[in-house]
């Protein structure tokens, strides 16, 4: 494992429960509880001066057609669409989905090329199982496979990252950061995933942008204002004791004796909860956006693991064995120490997430109970750097502390 948080002095932190003096009797304030513990979500109007999907406002024959290139537009590919793999509920595909869909209809492109087992058409199980898609990467130029040293790219299973938020708030686009921006990244699923020959035109890659930053394309109204230069969105307080309680691993906390204050927000902080704060302790610049939590180097998924050889500046090549290097392909480093590169992904935002599943690059968490079992391990490992021995590993989520995360992250 890459990445170790070393052991902290406790650190002195003020408790400040949630007071119910002020909200005695009236209903707005009632309201506003229930809004501010994040149990109502107000409805998706229109904001004033946004475009609705008829068209009110500026732009509406772009927004119109934004949405039919979106969801119908195979640019005579394969016969997929964007919609193919991101669906209007959720921006994404689960395996409950893939299995909806192959019952109503076999043919479904989304079993077709990369979502086949062998990427040419045969085989649906792990379509079905994970709706993992077969991802090709190409080589940096100091980068090669051991088993195959002239291929200059290659094949890896990724999980399809939702497009709830992520088109308007999120300018790191793809689970290694690699895409520069909507149209470039528009162009090349147009290539790649529905295999087109038509190169589709600069207006018709914006509209499907602009679509994209639409407002259906959000996970709530605070979302959609932010996006829209709103205030930036709060941490809900939870409404009953255990959500309360899972508050605290998600606040810029400095670590407490059990090291679980603001455990969560050391990466998922920020206005979108997708950087690293103040209080990570690792040797990285504050709002750093790639990470490595465990995920390919415990390969619960299984999946085939590659030996690639990174050559350094200086001549050295480092032998490399696994699933899926994240950033480093991207980049073409090894930051071990910091493992910023190897194994590295972006640190996804959380807002929405209980409707995204399933989660971690190679979906390898099918719920958030998973996700959270997941760093149990994780955090046990790498806070226990003198590994087995009469010493308690330093942080141990229980049962109940990881039944508080989760009912916690619902409310985001
Ligand atoms: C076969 C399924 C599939 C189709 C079809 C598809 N995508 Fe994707 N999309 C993916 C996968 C898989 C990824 C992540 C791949 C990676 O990071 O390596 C992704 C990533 C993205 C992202 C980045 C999300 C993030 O969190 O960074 C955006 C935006 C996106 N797709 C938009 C589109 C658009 C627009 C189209 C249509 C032109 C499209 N996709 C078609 C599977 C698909
Ligand atoms: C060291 C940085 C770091 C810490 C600390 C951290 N995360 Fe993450 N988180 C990440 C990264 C990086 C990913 C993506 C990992 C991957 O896909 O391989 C991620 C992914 C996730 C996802 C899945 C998102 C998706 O859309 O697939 C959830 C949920 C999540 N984290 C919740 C948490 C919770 C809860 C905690 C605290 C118990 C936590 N994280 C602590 C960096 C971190």
């Amino acid at each position: 494992m890459q990445a170790h948080l070393s052991r902290r002095a406790p650190a002195a932190r003020s408790h400040t429960p949630l007071s119910f003096a002020t909200v005695t009797g009236s209903l707005s304030g009632l309201l506003a509880l229930a809004y501010q513990c994040g149990c109502s979500d107000p409805t998706l109007e229109p904001l004033p001066g946004e475009a609705t999907l008829l068209g009110t406002a500026a732009q509406p024959l772009r927004r119109t057609s934004g949405r039919r290139l979106f969801e119908e537009e195979t640019f005579a590919g394969n016969g997929r669409t964007c919609a193919t793999c991101h669906g209007a509920e959720t921006g994404t595909v689960a395996p409950e989905d893939a299995q909806r869909r192959f019952q109503e209809d076999e043919s479904d492109p989304l079993f077709l090329h990369d979502g086949s087992d062998d990427g040419e058409g045969q085989g649906v199980t792990r379509m079905l199982e994970h709706a993992t898609v077969l991802v090709s990467i190409p080589l940096p130029p100091n980068v090669s496979l051991a088993d195959d040293p002239a291929a200059r790219s290659v094949v890896l299973r990724r999980g399809v990252p939702s497009t709830l938020n992520t088109p308007a708030l999120d300018p790191v686009l793809m689970l290694d950061g690699r895409e520069p921006d909507l149209l470039t990244q528009a162009a090349n699923a147009i290539r790649g995933h529905a295999q087109s020959p038509i190169e589709p035109s600069e207006e018709q890659l914006q509209a499907i942008a602009d679509f994209e930053r639409s407002r259906d394309f959000f996970s709530s109204a605070e979302l959609r204002r932010f996006a829209r230069g709103g205030p930036a969105p709060e941490l809900p307080e939870g409404c009953n004791e255990s959500e309360r309680r899972g508050r605290r691993f998600f606040e810029d906390l400095p670590p407490d004796a059990s090291l679980e204050d603001g455990l969560c927000a050391g990466c998922h902080s920020g206005p979108m909860l997708d950087r690293t704060n103040q209080f990570l302790p690792l040797p990285i610049p504050v709002g750093s956006r790639f990470q490595t939590v465990g995920v390919s180097e415990l390969n619960t998924m299984g999946n085939p693991v590659r030996e690639f050889l990174f050559t350094a500046p200086d001549g050295t090549v480092t032998s490399i064995s696994s699933p899926d290097p994240g950033r480093a392909l991207i980049t073409g480093e090894l930051d071990e120490g910091t493992g910023t590169q190897l194994n590295a992904f972006k640190i996804n935002s959380l807002w929405g997430i209980s409707r995204t599943a399933p989660y971690f690059h190679d979906n390898s968490a099918k719920t958030l109970e998973d996700v959270v079992k997941h760093y149990a391990l994780f955090f046990r490992t790498v806070t226990d750097p003198d590994g087995p021995g009469p010493q308690e590993p330093a942080v141990q989520l229980t049962e109940q502390d990881q039944a508080d995360i989760v009912a916690y992250l619902r409310l985001l």
